[in-house]
């Protein structure tokens, strides 16, 4: 053994050299194993650079696989390829009725003066100028959203375009209007889950963009990547290694060390899949309000919401309650016969059950 202070960190030494590329929306100028995807829905776009209309596409499949990497990859290199084509992405966690979305829309245009228009009017100003293109949308989570009149009016009234729709659930396309389905006529695109090899693969190179070179000992690696690969989901690996990098780095170490990545994992329930900062400002406040409550009835959580202003029905809390429960922010169980009959229990404390997949 060398000398025992050699192994530890000096003042302002870190192990990281880039923390950014671990973040969940970092997208890789490789992203490995997704050729194919991304050559499908770059084949739906084709026709719109060739002044013809382009494929609608569906693409569905597993949290944390690569999805929204795919897709604003493909959008990153239409823009570098031509002006004439517009890539409209949206999130529809964020923007999840048809309003928020036409006034994000009209930013995307270069458009100001949202205020105290309706979203006719709004619709109405953002077709001419689209219309002047050929457009991409992209709907990302657009299982979030709660009215699809955009969507509607999009495949009405804009000529050239490619509609991406993605989502978790491959149910969500028969789910649709069939006014909508109709005119959409998809093609559909799985995007499947990574074996073993893939997701160390893919967490091998983001470890070379974020940390400094040799930092990780072998088994400790292999340890998150094992534990990624188990839950099958790549942000699990991004979290993992940035709080196994943390821990190193609070006790001073050199290397990242097993007993480092066993930590982090222990941390693993504290993790939440999704990152907070994409839910609208509604079901941040709800979330906020159940951290602060949790363990309670639903129909008590509810009163603590209208005591804080706010104003949705208690259908339209419970709709959000379970939204965020089905993204692992939070964990619900419905409790029979007590003295109010049924209700439901929402907490925090199982939060994400990451480890019981
Ligand atoms: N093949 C890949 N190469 C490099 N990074 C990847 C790859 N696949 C996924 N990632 C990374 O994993 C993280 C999660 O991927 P992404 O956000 O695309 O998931 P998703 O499929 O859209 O999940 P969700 O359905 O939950 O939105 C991102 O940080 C992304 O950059
Ligand atoms: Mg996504």
């Amino acid at each position: 053994m060398g000398n025992i202070f050699d192994g530890m960190l000096k003042e302002g030494e870190s192990l990281f050299k880039n923390l950014d590329a671990l973040d969940f929306e970092f997208v890789p100028k490789l992203l490995p194993y997704r050729e194919n995807q991304q050559h499908y829905i770059a084949g739906c776009i084709k026709p719109l650079l060739q002044g013809r209309n382009g494929k609608n596409l569906f693409i569905f499949g597993a949290p944390g696989i690569g999805k929204t990497a795919a897709i604003k990859w493909v959008l990153r290199d239409l823009e570098e390829h031509s002006d004439d084509v517009v890539p409209v992405y949206i999130n529809c966690w964020q923007k999840n009725t048809t309003y928020k979305i036409v006034v994000e829309m009209c930013g995307l245009v270069g458009y100001k003066f949202t205020q105290n228009k309706k979203t006719e009017e709004l619709f109405r100003i953002v077709k001419e100028r689209l219309n002047k293109k050929a457009v991409v949308f992209a709907f990302d989570e657009i299982d979030k959203v709660e009215d699809f009149d955009f969507l509607y009016s999009i495949l009405e009234e804009i000529y050239k375009k490619t509609v991406l729709l993605i989502t978790n659930y491959r149910e969500k396309l028969d789910e649709l209007d069939e006014r909508i389905r109709s005119r959409l006529l998809p093609e559909i695109l799985e995007f499947p889950q990574y074996n073993r090899d893939e997701t160390a693969g893919i967490l091998k190179e983001r470890m070379k963009l974020s940390f400094v070179s040799g930092v990780w000992e072998k088994d400790a690696f292999d340890l998150v990547a094992e534990k990624t690969a188990d839950i099958k989901d790549i942000r699990c690996g991004l979290y993992l290694m940035r709080a196994a990098g943390m821990i190193a780095e609070d006790n001073e170490m050199r290397k990242i060390m097993l007993a480092h990545a066993k930590s982090a994992i222990q941390k693993l329930p504290e993790f939440t899949v999704k990152d907070k900062d994409e839910l609208d400002d509604e079901s941040q406040s709800i979330l906020s309000i159940v951290k602060e409550n949790s363990g309670k009835k639903i129909g008590d959580l509810f009163k603590v919401y209208q005591e804080k202003g706010g104003t949705s029905t208690y259908k339209t809390f419970q709709r959000r309650i379970s939204k965020l429960s089905e993204n692992r922010f939070i964990s619900t169980e419905k409790i029979t016969g007590g003295k109010d009959g049924t209700t439901t229990i929402v907490s925090v404390e199982k939060e994400k059950k990451l480890t019981e997949f």
